[in-house]
């Protein structure tokens, strides 16, 4: 996939390990790293670039990244020289080059295969409210999300956490907590409901919260894939499961998955009834009579 490097022209040729490399997508954070760790900032621009012009530099690589992640036809892009001041910022010369071939298709409808990592699905961020008009944000995980859902899963009850996790585990692994919130958005999904709550240690200020959690991984024989779905019990009853599970399953349809399944206590009436009212068949697990495998033919 695309490469995107930032330094000083002559550096180009220099030892690869001075050289500042990065994979886009590069959001505001991604793209401030690889600007520092060039040697041309720490030699050159650190002592010298104001605060306006180190931003206006961190705005251009996130738009180059931008750029090349919606224009796959783009195969190199030349910014030389770029000239970053307190008030403007100017490229004084810029060279680009096309593939032979152009493909046909945006990247929007038909995904990003020139991308080595998949940008994050902007096309699935919804904002809806309750019936009250609160509003809230259905919207797929990002990495730092991470601590807020180790939140949300520690302030689960435990029997919702039972019924999720068929486990007593209080939080997450870390490992788990990775593996939710760095997904690989081309061929899994992690969606949650996120909405504002008052914030006390901030004068009130609003602070956002998780309050549903639903996501999908591939089945090694990947055709199919597994589900669960979680919502915070007291956000339970106004829609939530529902609407993230319907989003998961277009998701899912969308991304070519055969099946979605996922095993369901026997006993979980509230989850057995939403799956059954989505259309999802329901049968024994022959492995253990306590669960039931609840599944649904995408094709
Ligand atoms: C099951 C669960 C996800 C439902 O989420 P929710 O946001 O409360 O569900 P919704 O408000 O969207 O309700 C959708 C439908 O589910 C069913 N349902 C939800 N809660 C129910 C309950 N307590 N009793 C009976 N049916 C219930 C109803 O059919 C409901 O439709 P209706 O409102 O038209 O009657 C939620 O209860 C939960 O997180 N439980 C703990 C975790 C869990 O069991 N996860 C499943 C394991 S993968």
């Amino acid at each position: 996939g695309p490469v995107i490097r930032f330094g000083s022209a002559r550096s180009r040729s220099e030892n690869p390990s001075n050289r500042s490399l990065e994979l886009p997508p590069l959001n505001g954070f991604l793209a401030r790293q690889l600007i520092e760790r060039s040697r041309l900032w720490r030699r050159v621009l650190a002592p010298r670039v104001g605060h306006m012009a180190a931003e206006s530099l961190q705005q251009a690589v996130v738009l180059v990244s931008e750029m090349v992640s919606e224009l796959p036809d783009i195969e190199t892009l030349d910014i030389d020289p770029l000239y970053a001041g307190e008030t403007h910022l100017r490229a004084g010369g810029l060279r680009m080059t096309l593939t032979e071939t152009p493909g046909c298709a945006t990247p929007q409808t038909s995904g990003y295969p020139h991308m080595a990592i998949h940008p994050y699905p902007t096309r699935l961020v919804h904002v809806r409210r309750f019936n009250d008009g609160i509003p809230w944000v259905l919207r797929p995980i990002r990495p730092e999300d991470g601590e807020a859902l180790q939140e949300f899963i520690r302030g689960l009850s435990e029997r919702s956490r039972y019924m999720r996790f068929v486990s007593m585990m209080r939080e997450l692994t870390p490992r788990m907590v990775s593996r939710y919130t760095q997904v690989d958005y081309h061929r899994e999904l992690a969606l949650v409901a996120a909405t504002q709550v008052p914030n006390p240690a901030n004068r009130g200020h609003p602070r956002e919260v998780l309050v549903g959690f639903a996501h999908y991984l591939r089945n090694p024989d990947g055709r199919g894939a597994e589900y669960a779905l979680v919502i915070g019990d007291d956000w339970q009853r106004r829609g939530l499961g529902r609407q993230l599970m319907t989003a998961l399953i277009d998701a899912a349809r969308e991304q070519g998955l055969e099946y979605i399944d996922g095993l369901v206590l026997s006993t979980n009436r509230p989850m057995l009834a939403l799956m059954t009212s989505l259309g999802f068949t329901n049968d024994a697990d022959p492995e253990d009579p306590t669960m039931r495998r609840v599944w649904l033919n995408l094709t």
